[in-house]
């Protein structure tokens, strides 16, 4: 049998990423992260697509000397096609049809969504086989998005439950702007959490039927609960900086795990996983492995070079098309907005 090698490109938001697997095993995954946004305290959309523009190249040609590889070994490229910042997606977009044109390969369009969740298919080597059964149940947790699927199969997913304002990332990205504690703010407030108290302070939780998600409310608490305190002591923040990001991240999984509970009892599924950039965060790392030790169920948990985005999901997922012959022609678009 022939090795099917799959150049996956990622550039939806402030990485520019590129990866090879091999017959499902990573070969190489290059993450250019971009520090240019951490002076605005957010991605700035246009800085982000200039960046892309200039680290595309040489993460590529990395990604496939890492390898071991030359361009003419590739026998497909996948390419994030959303959802993410248009200008970024952009020019992952443009340089896919180029490379897939001048080396005469199939294009392959990858769902930015899709592909975090199937992280959890990459292999380590030929003999690595920990991968989740379907049916599976995943929490998805970045800075755009939150939400609970039911993973069926590879390119099978069911939306049980989304945010219906922000992310639980965007949470930990603006409650960590008001303490003005810097961006991306979600490990930041991890690290900071490890030293403080989570129960010193109490913030709302929504109250949403079924299986949705809300973080606007707590963000608006937080702001308001901080406003207050400020007002009685100037230093309030920096003197409780620690309990504050402890106090906060524990609300955010507590949203997060009470929804998550309910989908598992009402699905009956026995395997569980999580993936996206919150994925990283330790606190929710324990809660989770705590919860599927008392509950008897499967975890999987992403190794960190897969939480935050890569190339190297784009590649699986690419693989997993590309097995079913699922190309795209060339005038394939980006989409900023997409489901999965
Ligand atoms: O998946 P990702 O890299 O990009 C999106 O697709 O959105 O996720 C980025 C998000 C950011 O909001 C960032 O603050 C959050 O993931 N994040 C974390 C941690 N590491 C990254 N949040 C909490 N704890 C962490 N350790
Ligand atoms: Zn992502």
């Amino acid at each position: 049998m022939n090795d099917i090698n799959i150049l996956g490109i990622e550039s939806s938001c402030d990485d520019t990423s590129a990866a090879v697997i091999q017959n499902g095993v990573i070969k190489s995954n290059v993450v250019s992260s971009q520090a240019v946004h951490e002076q605005y305290g957010g991605v700035v959309p246009e800085l982000a697509s200039r960046a892309h523009q200039q680290n595309i190249i040489p993460v590529v040609d990395k990604a496939i000397k890492d390898a071991g590889m030359e361009p003419s070994d590739i026998s497909a490229l996948a390419f994030t096609k959303g959802p993410g910042l248009l200008g970024s997606l952009l020019v992952g977009t443009s340089f896919a049809k180029g490379f897939a044109l001048s080396m005469d390969i199939p294009l392959i369009e990858v769902n930015h969504l899709q592909a975090h969740v199937l992280a959890h298919f990459v292999k380590e080597s030929p003999a690595d086989d920990n991968q989740p059964k379907f049916p599976f149940l995943c929490l998805l947790v970045s800075g755009g998005h939150s939400q609970i699927l039911l993973v069926k199969d590879h390119l099978e997913m069911e939306i049980i439950g989304t945010t219906i304002d922000d992310a639980a990332g965007e949470a930990f990205d603006k409650c960590a702007k008001i303490m003005n504690l810097g961006y991306p703010g979600g490990p930041i407030v991890d690290n900071l959490a490890q030293k403080g108290n989570p129960e010193a302070f109490k913030f709302n939780k929504p109250k949403i039927e079924n299986f949705d998600y809300s973080f606007s409310g707590l963000k608006t608490s937080f702001l308001y609960f901080l406003r207050d305190r400020m007002k009685e002591n100037q230093n309030f923040i920096e003197e409780n900086k620690e309990d504050l990001c402890a106090s906060l991240q524990k609300t955010i999984i507590d949203i997060l795990m009470t929804k998550f509970h309910k989908a598992v009892k009402q699905t009956g599924v026995k395997e569980i996983a999580v993936a996206g950039g919150v994925s990283a965060n330790s606190g929710l790392r324990n809660r989770l492995e705590e919860y599927a030790k008392n509950e008897k169920l499967k975890l999987f948990i992403p190794k960190f070079a897969y939480t935050t985005d890569n190339a190297a999901m784009i590649a699986i997922t690419g693989l997993f098309k590309y097995q079913k012959s699922d190309f795209s022609s060339h005038d394939i678009t980006p989409q900023a907005r997409m489901s999965l």
